[in-house]
């Protein structure tokens, strides 16, 4: 799969180097969590590299959103609009529900062949527009399927009610149909306010496990600064490479003598990808302790 560069610096090595090309992102975050603004850096991105970008706004005018990007220091923003790189849709979400229905496979047919990015911000809306949850998921799996046949999707989720609580239908649903989810936490009750994310899954992809503070800032947008020790992690790799060698050289042979073929072969994959690995989340002899018991090798 096609790597293509977020546009957020810093986000880009927690998910393994960029967006996967054609699949579908959930931003999941409460209100002022930047949204907005990450899908706008993700959009201004793509347009420098000669994609286009399909804007689908239920909230906020298009005006507004224009002056926010120019505030946020994407002064030419304007000009993507004046020779149609960048288009908006602008719809309330039953209108959009509609348009979903009735009009979409015919939109998504337009921008055959074209290389483009779309934004749905928010999706909340769309899916508080259809009473039950199988209606909703129904649309939304609809929506995306058909979005990403003509580019890379970015949804906006509203967090309400308790942070941290991804259980509501409306953010549930979403979350399990889009390839990519990223979690925005945002508590501007505590002061100094606090910001990090956490990428909550990213299929194909070896992706940060962890929360990451990040900032927002004006001519920026959401930044996130590397915060892990490299080095330590490289040397956790070498230090898992000669616990991994030298737990297998002891096992006795009448031990693996007792596995099938498939068996031991699957192991020695399974060890062979492990020695390829150059960092490691886990602790390397506790994974390997795991494997061997399974095949009571030890
Ligand atoms: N000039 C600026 N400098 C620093 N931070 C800014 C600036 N402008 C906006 N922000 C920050 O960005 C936040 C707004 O981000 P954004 O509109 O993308 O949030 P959102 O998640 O889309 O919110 P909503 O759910 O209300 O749409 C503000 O809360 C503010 O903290
Ligand atoms: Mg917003």
């Amino acid at each position: 799969m096609r790597k293509i560069r977020s546009g957020v610096y810093g986000l880009n090595p927690l998910m393994d180097g960029g967006v996967n090309e054609n699949t579908t992102t959930v931003v999941i975050g409460s209100s002022g969590a930047g949204k907005t603004t990450l899908a706008s850096q993700f959009l201004r991105r793509g347009l420098e590299s000669g994609e286009d970008a399909i804007f689908i706004t239920l909230d906020e005018a298009p005006a507004q959103i224009v002056k926010e990007s120019k505030l946020m220091g994407w002064e030419d923003i304007e000009e993507y609009i004046d020779n149609d790189q960048m288009v908006f849709v602008d719809a309330g979400g039953k209108q959009f529900s509609k348009f979903i229905q009735k009009e979409l496979a015919e939109f998504v047919d337009d921008w055959a062949g074209h290389r483009a990015r779309i934004v749905i911000d928010p999706l909340t809306p769309v899916l508080w527009s259809v009473e039950d949850k199988y209606g909703q998921r129904e649309l939304v799996s609809f929506l995306l399927r058909e979005t990403r046949k003509i580019g890379t999707v970015l949804c906006t989720i509203e967090e309400h009610g308790v942070m941290g609580d991804l259980s509501g239908p409306e953010i549930i649903i979403p979350m399990y149909l889009a390839d990519n989810v990223i979690h925005l936490r945002y508590r501007s009750h505590e002061s100094p306010e606090k910001r990090d994310l956490k990428i909550v899954k990213c299929r194909s992809s070896k992706h940060s496990r962890a929360w990451h503070p990040y900032g927002i800032m004006k001519g920026v947008g959401l930044y996130i600064m590397p915060v892990e020790d490299t080095t330590k992690r490289a040397e956790d790799a070498e230090r898992a490479k000669g616990i991994i060698e030298e737990m297998l050289s002891k096992i006795p042979q009448e031990k693996t003598a007792r596995l099938t073929g498939k068996a031991l072969t699957n192991i020695y994959r399974t060890v062979d990808m492990l020695l390829k690995e150059d960092s490691w989340d886990v602790d390397p002899e506790g994974l390997i302790h795991l494997i061997l018991q399974e095949y009571e090798l030890e």
